[in-house]
């Protein structure tokens, strides 16, 4: 291969995780709790403006346990985004529950107001409402949370936002982590900020995150002897990896600004090629575009996603079609699905899944493979 391998979006340290670590190793604190768990867990609720979280060993486990907080259990029922990643639906079935899909709008490409409406009609007909409402902020653009969080409160059920993907990201000035009843970040190894695998719990209810820390940590009851009143989890955050995850936090609006800076350079050489566009940001927030998303008409450009991206290995640069709609997966095929523009009506998700392909957004890319990268789209695209 004639250069190192360009990465989706591998891991940027900022030279300062090792005296985080250090502090950990000269107090003997190599367990899953510790001071720099406690401070993690402080420092990232202020910096999304929650009032507690609950640091975790990953995304998945957070949304479990908020699955579990809003009382989801067997034969119950979940609102979920169409398009995003299965770690989103899969806590629905550790449950017993049945997820419920709603396709994306395309102003932010998240959880549609409308269908999402639709649903709920329906569910208030049959006389089955939904025990959570878990949406997505994809690529680390929020969703439209002031119609969704309406709706949620008309029907007096929860809203979880999978913010995995949005740390950084605001909503009309407030940031994502912080617009749900409970809400969830990952910091796996791909993720804006890693800690190589984490992720955490966020919410105003103090409370309900006392009694996740409990599941959390085997559902220990109060007593000198080991005794157990209720199924518990080890979901705890290593005391190690929380403390790279604090020299991570503090460069939180660099890597920001970084990736922002990547998206600016594709979107400025490569849309004005017809049949090419890019992920659009949407009116109510600030996108953190952990992932930069073209668009490619296979019509108009007379390419597919998959040509462009077999393109891009050919020279050792590594890409990735846009998530597969929940809809469209083997294995949630057989659960409801409600399109954006009504019954019938062709899946936004999948039109965009059709088009799409997520571009290297590392913050660490340099703008001299950057520039390889787009001077290959462009011959590829405009031969
Ligand atoms: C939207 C979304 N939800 C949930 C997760 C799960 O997070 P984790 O990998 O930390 O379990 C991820 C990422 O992996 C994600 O992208």
């Amino acid at each position: 291969m004639p250069h190192n391998r360009i990465y989706l979006s591998p891991p940027h340290m900022t030279g300062r995780e090792m005296e985080y670590i250090k502090a950990a190793f000269d107090s003997n604190w190599i367990a899953p709790l510790g001071p720099h768990v406690d401070a993690f867990e402080r420092e990232m609720a202020d910096y999304v403006g929650a009032a507690g979280a609950l640091a975790l060993s990953s995304g998945t486990a957070a949304l479990h346990l908020a699955l579990k907080l809003a009382g989801v259990g067997r034969g119950d029922r979940v609102f979920c985004s169409d398009l995003t990643f299965a770690a989103s639906v899969n806590p629905v079935f550790y449950e017993g529950a049945e997820p419920v899909f709603i396709d994306a709008e395309p102003e932010s490409w998240n959880l549609s107001p409308g269908a999402l409406q639709r649903a709920f009609d329906d569910a208030e007909r049959e006389g089955r409402l939904p025990k959570a409402v878990v949406a997505a902020d994809l690529y680390g653009q929020s969703a439209d949370y002031g119609p969704i969080g309406q709706i949620c409160d008309r029907y007096n059920v929860p809203l979880v936002e999978d913010a995995a993907e949005a740390l950084g990201a605001t909503y009309r000035g407030r940031k994502c982590g912080a617009l749900g009843r409970w809400n969830i970040l990952s910091f796996n190894g791909n993720k804006i900020i890693t800690t190589s695998g984490g992720g955490m719990l966020l919410s105003d209810d103090e409370d309900s995150l006392a009694k996740a820390r409990f599941w959390a940590t085997q559902a220990r009851d109060r007593a000198p002897w080991y005794q157990h009143s209720e199924i518990g989890y080890n979901y705890r955050l290593s005391n190690l990896l929380a403390a790279v995850g604090r020299a991570q936090l503090t460069v939180i609006e660099d890597r920001v600004a970084a990736r922002r800076a990547v998206f600016g350079r594709y979107a400025a050489a490569l849309g004005d090629i017809p049949g090419v566009s890019f992920m659009p940001e949407a009116s109510f927030g600030r996108h953190n575009r952990w992932l930069s998303v073209v668009l490619v008409d296979p019509e108009r450009a007379g390419l597919s996603p998959l040509d462009l991206m077999e393109t891009l290995e050919g020279e050792n640069i590594e890409s990735r079609p846009l998530w597969k709609p929940m809809h469209l997966q083997p294995v949630f095929e057989a659960f409801p699905f409600y399109a954006h523009e009504g019954k019938g009506a062709p899946a936004v998700s999948a039109d965009l899944f059709k088009k799409g392909l997520c571009l290297p957004s590392g913050s660490s890319l340099a703008e001299e493979e950057q520039g390889r990268i787009v001077a290959l789209l462009r011959g590829t695209l405009q031969p």
